[in-house]
């Protein structure tokens, strides 16, 4: 604090969403920027309700947090207001006057389009949205009639903010691997996902980040085509407790057992400060729930000690269980 960036290690779905909330109501987060778009689902639980969001900054869950969409944002139209809706934010969301519009026919195009077919896109289009942008004849968000009780001036806001020491996040996308540039091409998504990329969707200079912290799930999963070292069956990955289906579409996660090396590697080209760990009840289930280092058995330390000195970063929160509070917070102790 009081700006970091929160950027995903793997191929996504390594619990950002998570993360993200608990920082909101511990650290009473004053400021979070969502970049990317649609195709990625951040999810959010509060007590036995679940938030699935693919537009809204996964802090709503802070009352007090100002949420933002970054310029370099696709808005899905729709969905922005449906979410704006189930989460009660009207009065404290904004969106960049000049994030781009994902539109129909955007997703037409990702769902037809041969060349995109053995990547396994989520079809929501923002790989066509992206292309339009690029030409510059996308629409943006301030010409579109809905979308102006909402607009804002986010880089210009943010800046302002950390001028004035605001606590604010900026919420990555998807995950590294998926990068546009750095990930396993082709099989990625239609943009930069890695913590500079982040920060100049957001409108954020490098010097200005305080933070940059990379989130890591127990083990690795991945949807849609592509590499994915030392990948299980699924039936190993169900005896394992690690299958899971993806939130938005609906797909099987594949799934490997978590990689030092690549951890390490992710760390260092996103620069990372601190690391986040998720789900460490899935390797081992008895830390379900634990809130402090103390009670994790011999075996859960070692695994994140060995993480710690591979990458050379400390894992200072670890994920217990889904709820936006299991969480070990080792922030205080160091
Ligand atoms: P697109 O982003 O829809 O173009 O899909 C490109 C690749 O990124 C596909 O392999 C998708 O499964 C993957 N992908 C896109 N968004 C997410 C996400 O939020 N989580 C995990 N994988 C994603
Ligand atoms: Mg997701």
């Amino acid at each position: 604090m009081p700006c970091t960036v929160i950027v995903g290690a793997f191929w996504g779905d390594e619990g950002k969403g998570k993360i993200i909330s608990y920082l909101a109501l511990k650290d009473k987060i004053d400021f979070c920027v969502r970049t990317g778009s649609v195709n990625a689902t951040h999810t959010v639980w509060i007590g036995s309700k679940r938030y699935a969001l693919h537009m809204i900054p996964a802090a709503f869950i802070y009352e007090k947090c100002h949420l933002l969409i970054a310029a370099g944002a696709n808005i899905h139209v729709a969905k922005f207001l449906e979410e704006v809706e189930l989460t009660n934010v009207k009065d404290r969301v904004g969106i960049d006057h000049q994030a781009s519009i994902i539109e129909e026919k955007h997703s037409v195009q990702d769902k037809t389009s041969t060349h995109l077919k053995g990547i396994g896109t989520t079809g929501w289009g923002v790989g066509p949205a992206v292309e339009e942008r690029v030409r510059r004849t996308a629409k943006v968000a301030k010409e579109i009639p809905e979308l102006q009780p909402y607009l804002a001036d986010v880089a210009t806001e943010i800046n302002n903010a950390i001028d004035v020491d605001k606590k604010v996040l900026l919420e990555g996308t998807q995950g590294f691997l998926l990068s546009l540039y750095h990930g396993t091409y082709p099989y990625v998504t239609g943009r930069d996902t890695g913590a500079a990329a982040i920060c100049s969707e957001a409108g954020v200079g490098p010097t200005r980040v305080d933070d940059v912290l990379i989130v890591f799930k127990s083990f690795i999963t991945r949807v849609g085509g592509g590499p994915l070292p030392r990948e299980i069956t699924k039936e190993e990955a169900i005896k394992r407790g690690w299958f899971e289906i993806a939130s938005g579409t609906g797909r099987d996660r594949r799934s490997a057992p978590f990689s030092l090396e690549l951890a390490k590697k992710t760390a260092k080209i996103n620069g990372a400060t601190q690391a986040a760990l998720t789900k460490l009840d899935s390797l081992f289930p008895i830390c379900r729930g634990a809130r402090t280092f103390d009670v994790l058995p011999q075996e859960a330390k070692n695994f994140i000690r060995e993480i710690e000195t591979e990458t050379g970063i400390p894992v200072v929160l670890i994920g217990t269980g889904p709820e936006a509070l299991d969480i070990v917070d080792r922030r205080r102790a160091r």
